[in-house]
């Protein structure tokens, strides 16, 4: 997949790991946009839940936002996108929608959960790119700080007082965690 003026990047498994590294974040980013937009989709029209839902939306730009930059990351470094994108969109939708079905708490308890693991997620790669990728480090770096507002706006909006807020959180961040795994390989 790569040429063969492969440059590689001292400390880190050179290109195929950065490729890899776009990949997931790529198919992160996605999921992300998708799991608002199933949040939206049920939450949205409620006016009872102006609040909430502003601030939804707020994060959901900025997913918007991060997506795009990997759009264009995956274009300019000729990455292979994710095979599992039809996955990630329905699954991700899903997962949004459920929990604001479970109410506005349970979807914050959402966010909360999926930028935990996100944020570790960012903070290893960060540390595996050490200097070998400045334009993507600081990408990430940048990502990162807004992964981390959301899981604090999550937080302010009540997450932890959700439903089974613990089962809730636990059963998101594995599943986050497998579709780290999965989509950095596949
Ligand atoms: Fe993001
Ligand atoms: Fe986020």
């Amino acid at each position: 997949m790569n040429t063969k003026s492969s440059r590689p990047a001292p400390g880190v498994g050179a290109n195929k790991d950065v490729a890899a590294m776009i990949r997931v974040d790529h198919a992160g980013e996605y999921g992300a946009v998708r799991i608002y937009q199933g949040q939206l989709a049920v939450l949205g029209a409620d006016k009872s839940k102006a609040k909430t839902v502003a601030a939804i939306r707020h994060m959901a730009e900025q997913e918007q936002g991060h997506l795009k930059a990997f759009d264009t990351l995956i274009n300019q470094r000729r990455v292979r996108p994710t095979a599992l994108e039809p996955v990630w969109r329905a699954a991700g939708f899903a997962l949004g929608a459920a929990t604001a079905l479970m109410g506005e708490k349970a979807a914050m308890a959402c966010t909360a959960a999926v930028e935990e693991v996100i944020d570790e997620h960012y903070a290893g790669q960060i540390e595996r790119l050490g200097d070998s990728d400045p334009m993507l480090k600081q990408t990430v770096e940048r990502f990162r700080a807004d992964e981390i507002a959301h899981r604090d706006t999550a937080l302010a909006f009540g997450a932890e007082n959700a439903p089974a807020y613990r089962l809730l959180s636990g059963a998101i961040k594995a599943g986050c965690r497998l579709a780290i795994a999965l989509s950095t390989r596949l």
